[in-house]
């Protein structure tokens, strides 16, 4: 769909897919295209998955952790191991071609946003559609309910931003675990750059990878847990909250991650420091 039109396209389907895209439909789950316009589309019949989506279903659990890409683990692990700085760091990042996001579609790498020697370092979920336009995390809707969030509780200029997996999922599906390992080397070597004191993890789908966890974010929010890295010589207090989009759905659970940020305040400004 990131296609430019055709000089000589039909500007029926041109506007069609500008309709589809302007709905969010601005991804492609199959390998190549299918035109539509060949064929009737049978409305209402299907009662099981298309085929297409039951694929992309099937690519997504067969890409399991058991089936993390060990030579691109290694590299991933190699190219972290050598950055000295941030600014290394996210080139690593950009020219890291391990994880299969980037090859899904993703326009760019999308690293990190913030001070980089913050005393807290915040963990999203994955890079939305207008991360991936910008190349920053959290610029979007949700990122804006989290800066004003973040500037409300007195943390503006000392959160380092970034997320699980550095490329955005077709769709915006939740990353896969093995996606997530491959990138972890870098959040890791990302978080021994920053040195931070305290860890935000931003949202089920990194409390769990952060943590190892299989829990619901609502239970696991708002309780400090042991990170640790992956060989354990690095362990830095965590809490888990809830996501900004989930917050923009449900307005209602805006003063559980309020409570949350009170809660990292609280920590971060004791006198003796966080620990
Ligand atoms: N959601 C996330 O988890 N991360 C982003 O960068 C944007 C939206």
């Amino acid at each position: 769909m990131n296609a430019a039109p055709r000089a000589d396209a039909d500007p029926g389907l041109e506007s069609l897919l500008a309709f589809w895209a302007m709905a969010g439909v601005d991804a492609c789950y199959d390998d190549a295209p299918v035109d539509r316009t060949l064929r009737p589309t049978p409305i209402l019949r299907a009662r099981t998955a298309p085929a297409s989506i039951a694929r992309s279903q099937a690519a997504v659990q067969a890409t399991s952790s058991a089936d993390v890409d060990r030579d691109a683990l290694g590299k991933a692990r190699e190219l972290a191991a050598a950055a000295e700085t941030i600014e290394a760091l996210a080139a690593a990042v950009a020219a890291f071609d391990g994880c299969p996001l980037k090859a899904a579609g993703a326009r760019q790498a999308v690293f990190a946003r913030g001070a980089s020697d913050a005393p807290v370092l915040l963990i999203g979920e994955a890079p939305g559609a207008d991360e991936d336009i910008q190349g920053l995390p959290f610029v979007g809707r949700a990122g804006k309910l989290l800066d004003r969030m973040l500037d409300a509780a007195g943390l503006t200029g000392r959160v380092f931003i970034t997320n699980t997996v550095f490329w955005r999922p077709p769709g915006n599906r939740t990353p896969t675990t093995a996606e997530q390992q491959v990138c972890a080397p870098f959040l890791e070597r990302a978080i021994e750059l920053v040195n931070p004191r305290l860890l935000l993890l931003v949202g089920g789908a990194s409390a769990k990878s952060m943590l190892g966890v299989g829990d619901g974010i609502l239970s696991l929010r708002g309780r400090w847990f042991d990170w640790r890295s992956h060989n354990s010589d690095h362990v830095l207090p965590a809490l888990p909250t809830l996501h900004p989009a989930f917050l923009l759905r449900q307005p209602g659970a805006k003063k559980k991650a309020w409570d949350d940020l009170l809660t990292l305040t609280e920590r971060l400004d004791r006198p003796g420091g966080a620990t």
